[in-house]
């Protein structure tokens, strides 16, 4: 009788790829990479690229216990010498991970993060409730979708919206830009202490001892809004669409007197 084989194949489907970036700094794109790691976990084998130099992924990963779900770190040397993408693309051909989720650095721009576009799925973009995240959100929203390589290749955007203040003005306006450009408001985020207490333990929210139905609620909805199938011919046409829209100007969309304070 042959040998069994000793490669254990986990899924023939590739894995998913999804980046969480934003051009801003402590918006809350570690808390979504890992939280977001530690939900998918229970759905399959979840493996985190960190890009970000200060490592906080890295660091959260060294921290978690051997009774959550393991997640793998797929940092490696090939990545440190700088060859991104094709770091980026063996995952999601390797079938060791059923998802890859990538947490970047603030100032994430051309030409990195036209490499990793080119093999992403899935793009979340956190932003922060201040005036000053919402306007580098919005930069950054434009930017990407006016970059050649996000209009060469379908790739999903969405923004979660994190420690929210829903009744601001300034989230308000981020609403209807981002309505404007067809770009959805996947979740929203509160601001809570348990985020801190996730971190430090190694864990995602969902494994503390109490999740409150609030905070399930905005996990059930990223997860759920990652998982969708591509509905690939609609999102160009909005992306055909936003793009239009962005030609004529941001501060158009985001309507004016943006030194009105909350
Ligand atoms: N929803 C939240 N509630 C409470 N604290 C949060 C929340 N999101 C982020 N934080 C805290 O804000 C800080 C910045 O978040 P982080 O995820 O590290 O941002 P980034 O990776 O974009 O720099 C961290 O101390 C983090 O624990
Ligand atoms: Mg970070």
């Amino acid at each position: 009788m042959p040998e069994k084989s000793s490669v254990r194949v986990i899924s023939r489907e590739k894995a998913t790829n999804i980046m969480i970036a934003n051009g801003k700094g402590g918006v809350g794109k570690t808390t979504l990479a890992t939280n977001l790691a530690a939900h998918l976990s229970v759905i399959g084998p979840v493996g985190i690229l960190d890009l970000d130099p200060q490592g906080s992924s890295r660091f959260w990963l060294q921290l978690r216990g051997e009774r959550e779900p393991k997640i793998i770190c797929l940092n490696s040397k090939e990545y440190d010498r700088g060859q991104v993408t094709r770091t980026w693309m063996a995952h999601k051909v390797s079938q060791q991970v059923r998802y890859v989720v990538c947490d970047t650095p603030a100032g994430l721009g051309s030409p990195k993060l036209d490499q990793l576009l080119k093999e992403t799925d899935v793009l979340l973009i956190p932003v922060a409730p201040s005036q000053i995240d919402i306007h580098a959100t919005a930069a950054f929203v434009k930017s990407l979708l006016l970059n050649p390589q996000f209009r060469a290749r379908p790739v999903r955007l969405g923004v979660v919206m994190n420690r929210v203040k829903r009744n601001t003005l300034s989230f308000q306006k981020l609403e209807k830009f981002l309505a404007s450009l067809n770009i959805p408001v996947v979740a929203t985020i509160r601001d809570t202490q348990n985020y801190l207490k996730a971190v430090e333990a190694g864990m995602g929210i969902n494994e503390l001892p109490k999740i409150t139905p609030e905070d399930e609620k905005s996990w059930r909805d990223t997860i759920a809004w990652v998982r969708q199938s591509d509905a690939t011919p609609a999102a160009m046409l909005a992306r055909q669409q936003a793009k239009q829209k962005l030609e004529k100007g941001t501060d158009e969309l985001l309507g004016s007197g943006t030194n009105q304070t909350d």
